[in-house]
């Protein structure tokens, strides 16, 4: 890989695409690589540092959070916190959404949601996880706390959205608008550099990830779409291949680029699914449609939906263009 362009320098060289407060999102988007850093580095080194297990607590989910999904958790807050560019944060591992109302933070025009570790059941046995993270603009007065409001906003409302995949690779992949990029992490060097430059989903694709253990708790359609899926069709370079990880961003991130869908439906057992809309669905939609893909709960397009809660979830289906659409006439 050629080390031409590195992540600081393409975020300044863009800023110029963003509507308001351009230095500030640069900087936030700078606090938020620094932390990946951190977090990458922990993730690396988890098994000599004995941060592997579970922390004993459950998150407000009901999920028993692992030690790492803590300590990422508390990078990103304490790096956020630290630096001036976001009045408010919301987290997976939080069941409250923070205020920053100190003097620093008195002109921040911007909020963030993450998932702070994404794909927790797969941090013990070494196979990837990721970061996932979301920014708007705040509603409330500059200058006064941040508010709920702040956070409940559709994703079409996003400034910037993306994720970083701790993979045999460690990579940032994000969007603000303008097509999506991706930046590969050089340790020795310390620094990301631009490795995927404007990603595309492939016009077609033959993947599909979807937890099949599942399939009895599924609704008619979804069952219907995975024997469709599973059915020989040599035109149609069908049946796909099924790959899952159980971390959303490895699915996604693979699905971009290889071309895919991944799925995540509603079930007896859960109603609404299991992704949370505001800090996992939402990024991964604006960063689906910005790579020429789409997102939606099988009917609606998810960046439309209006949160009502900040940890509410949201049946997922996304990917491909076509492939979306097709699993959408069978939700029908
Ligand atoms: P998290 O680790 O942040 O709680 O997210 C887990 C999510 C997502 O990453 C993954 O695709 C999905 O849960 C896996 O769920 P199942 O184990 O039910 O398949
Ligand atoms: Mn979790
Ligand atoms: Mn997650
Ligand atoms: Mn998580």
């Amino acid at each position: 890989m050629e080390r031409h362009t590195t992540l600081g320098e393409f975020i300044i060289e863009n800023q110029k695409d963003f509507p308001y407060a351009k230095g500030e999102l640069s900087a936030l988007l700078s606090s938020i690589r620094l932390a990946g850093k951190v977090v990458n580095q922990q993730i690396n080194k988890a098994g000599l540092a004995e941060i592997l297990g579970k922390a004993g607590k459950e998150n407000v989910q009901g999920e028993s959070q692992a030690k790492l999904d803590v300590l990422a958790n508390e990078i990103f807050v304490s790096t956020l916190r630290n630096r001036g560019e976001i009045c408010g944060l919301a987290s997976e591992e939080l069941e409250d959404y923070l205020v920053f109302d100190e003097e620093m933070h008195k002109n921040a025009e911007y909020i963030v949601l993450i998932d702070p570790l994404d794909g927790s059941s797969n941090i013990d046995v070494d196979i990837t996880v990721g970061t996932i993270f979301s920014i708007y603009r705040r509603i409330s007065k500059k200058g006064t706390p941040a508010t709920l409001e702040d956070f409940l906003q559709p994703g079409i409302n996003q400034v910037a959205a993306g994720y970083l995949i701790y993979g045999t690779s460690t990579i940032l992949v994000y969007t603000t608008g303008n097509g999506v990029n991706g930046f590969t992490f050089d340790p020795g060097i310390g620094s990301f550099f631009l490795s995927h430059s404007d990603i595309k989903f492939p016009k077609k694709g033959n993947t599909y990830s979807v937890n099949e253990g599942n399939y009895v708790h599924f609704p008619q359609g979804i069952k219907k779409y995975i024997k469709w899926v599973q059915e020989l069709n040599e035109e149609e370079n069908r049946p796909f291949t099924s790959r899952y990880t159980g971390s959303l961003v490895a699915d996604f991130h693979r699905n971009m680029l290889l071309g895919g869908i991944y799925l995540y439906p509603q079930g007896t057992t859960a109603p609404k699914g299991k992704l949370r809309l505001l800090y996992e669905c939402n990024p991964m939609a604006f960063l689906a449609e910005q790579a020429g893909g789409k997102a939606t709960d099988g009917s609606r397009r998810i960046m439309e939906l209006q949160p009502q809660e900040l940890h509410e979830r949201a049946p997922f289906i996304c990917g491909n263009k076509e492939m979306v659409e097709k699993a959408e006439e069978f939700m029908q």
